[in-house]
């Protein structure tokens, strides 16, 4: 038996002889010889197979080669520049491991229900596989950010007691004979981190009960939620844009071929550098005016405003503090105008919209107590919280940065469904 391979590393058994493990992506036949193109995760590599050099039940195997069938193929490693990857393998040897009869997905246009009906397999296809690869190489370039800057991850938990953002939205569980909620966010707790670590990140898994069936939102999502004892709104957003430049870095210095497979117009992204423009929220109002929408003051944005701002910059723009009564009731009051909070989104350019929303927390205890009176929210559930502002209260501020909807956005995706291995939609809970 010869050394197994993994398809990216054959250069080092050029000329030698290997055995690759994977599954069958294309074949084609030209009479006497016979080509395999095979995946295995790491790479594809072309396999000729010439009927006069391998035996006779190897030869008549190469007819029960379809899309995705399992396959070990052994033979000799050729350095070949045209090549996908550069080598290719002579075939000496090839049995099937698993049939693969009626793949669903044919290499011809599908529509994107049967598509995510069949997400499990539609993963293999080569943009999705290039897809997962940027959210892996950004999910990896967060833990490098953080950890370069002394930041401790600290994991909190999905279910909860407390309400994060707001009663909306939530999915209820049952936990023994208590009210439970699926986290919407990692925030409150974050907060307690911070007060113990100085500066935390969570990354996990979020839930939203919404309703809304656009190509924004998913009823679970991942979110990166940093929290920063003693950083100021500004800070804040000095980290955001950042963190944001140095992960479009890394898509860019480590995904090439990546963005290459789909299409991805790289010179947009290669104009996000910090720092990033910021626009007041009543500035935004006007300037939506002015470009004929229609808006009133202390409204939210919705995804057309958000389009309209983002439109004339090459980078992503900071909308900051927004109208009190359109935001979470945690944050901090703004002293220059009270009816506003220390706060901000940051707009995606070319449409993609908020991928992250940070603020300053409120510090003081009465104005977070009256805040969660106000917001209709049960205080009970909350004394905990409080209490981080009974004891040794600090100045703090933190984000959620959207993992999906920043995926979405560097790989060019129109919906954040393809952003996430298997999405989860208000219709959607299969595969
Ligand atoms: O603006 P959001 O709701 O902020 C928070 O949850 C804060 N607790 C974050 C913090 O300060 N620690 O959500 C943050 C980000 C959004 O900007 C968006 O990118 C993403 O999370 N997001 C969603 N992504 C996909 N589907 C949804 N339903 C999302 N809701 C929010
Ligand atoms: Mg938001």
């Amino acid at each position: 038996m010869s050394d197994i391979s993994e398809i990216k590393h054959l250069g080092q058994h050029d000329g030698g002889t290997v055995t690759v493990r994977g599954w069958v992506q294309t074949t084609r036949s030209h009479g006497k010889v016979a080509f395999v193109v095979v995946r295995d995760g790491t790479g594809i590599v072309q396999c000729v197979l010439v009927q006069k050099q391998v035996p006779a039940e190897v030869w008549v195997r190469f007819e029960h080669l379809h899309l995705e069938t399992s396959v070990f193929v052994t033979g000799s490693v050729r350095a070949d520049a045209r090549a996908p990857g550069g080598y290719e393998l002579t075939v000496q040897d090839l049995t099937i491991f698993g049939e693969s009869n009626d793949y669903p997905i044919q290499p011809k246009e599908h529509g994107v229900d049967f598509l995510l009906d069949n997400r499990h397999l539609w993963l293999r296809s080569s943009q999705q596989r290039a897809i997962m690869r940027v959210r892996n190489e950004i999910e990896s370039a967060i833990h490098d950010f953080f950890y370069q800057r002394d930041f401790l991850r600290l994991d909190t938990p999905i279910l909860t007691g407390a309400i994060g953002e707001g009663g909306a939205g939530l999915f209820e569980v049952d936990y023994f004979e208590q009210q439970a909620y699926l986290a919407q966010t990692g925030q409150l707790y974050g907060e307690a981190g911070a007060a113990a670590f100085g500066k935390i990140y969570t990354f996990g898994p979020t839930f939203r009960a919404e309703k809304s069936k656009t190509r924004r939102h998913l009823t679970e999502f991942w979110m990166l939620e940093p929290e920063v004892a003693w950083n100021d709104s500004n800070d804040n957003m000095r980290l955001q844009e950042d963190l944001v430049s140095y992960l479009v870095e890394r898509a860019l210095e480590r995904c090439r071929d990546d963005l290459e497979v789909l299409e991805r117009d790289v010179a947009k992204l290669a104009n996000v550098k910090a720092p990033f423009p910021r626009i007041d929220y009543t500035d935004a109002v006007r300037i939506l005016k002015e470009k004929g929408h229609e808006i009133e003051w202390g409204e939210d944005l919705g995804a057309p405003h958000e389009t309209a701002l983002a439109e004339d910059h090459d980078r992503p723009v900071f909308i900051i503090n927004y109208p009190k009564e359109a935001k979470a009731f945690y944050m901090k009051e703004n002293p220059a105008d009270p009816r506003t909070v220390l706060c901000d989104d940051l707009l995606a350019p070319e449409g993609y919209g908020e991928i992250i929303g940070g603020s300053q927390r409120e510090d003081d205890h009465d104005k977070l107590l009256a805040a969660i009176g106000k917001h209709g929210l049960p205080v009970e559930s909350y004394s905990w919280y409080l209490e981080l502002r009974k004891y040794g209260t600090f100045v703090h501020s933190g984000f959620g940065l959207g993992l999906e909807r920043t995926v979405a956005w560097i790989t060019g995706r129109q919906h954040i469904r393809e952003c996430i291995p298997f999405p989860r939609m208000m219709y959607r809970l299969y595969p």
